[in-house]
């Protein structure tokens, strides 16, 4: 299977995953779940926003960081300029919080509400350069799209 393809198998995981369940933890913690057992990437987790910062949420991996602020880090930048930031080489990206030392590329794509206001981030590290292409970006947009029509209408 290609990535593309693994994409499409993905989405329809997750489609079927989330439509019975609509508490945002619960269904976020096993969306992480299934992005790793289909990439097997170094993290991959969610920052909701809650008292006007990200917080950490549900996730697969190491330990990582409680809080970031709006327009800190990769994660805190995606959320203000409300786009995903695919980053080739996380130590040429200003003010990349680094949670850990063995994480060299990373992707954060935000997740709206109805009201089209961003209420958490998808957040995936990886311990190799470049990983991420306009491939994974389109297939997690698509995930997190899902996330918006099912658990934020
Ligand atoms: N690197 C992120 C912080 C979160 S960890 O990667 C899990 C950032 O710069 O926002």
């Amino acid at each position: 299977m290609d990535k593309n393809e693994t994409y499409q198998l993905l989405l329809a995981q997750v489609k079927a995953m989330v439509k019975d369940e609509s508490d945002p933890v619960a269904n976020m913690a096993n969306v992480a779940a299934l992005i790793q057992e289909a990439f097997h990437f170094w993290w991959t987790g969610f920052y909701r926003v809650v008292n006007g910062e990200l917080l950490l949420g549900a996730f697969q991996g190491p330990v990582a960081c409680y809080h970031i602020a709006h327009g800190r880090g990769v994660c805190g930048t995606a959320w203000a300029e409300r786009r995903t930031q695919v980053v080739t080489d996380v130590e040429q990206f200003p003010g990349h919080i680094a949670c850990s030392s063995e994480s060299k590329s990373e992707i954060v794509v935000p997740i709206y509400n109805k009201e089209h206001e961003v209420v958490a981030v998808l957040d995936i590290d990886s311990e190799k350069l470049g990983t991420f292409d306009a491939t994974d970006q389109e297939g997690l947009e698509a995930v997190c799209q899902l996330l918006t029509e099912t658990i934020y209408q």
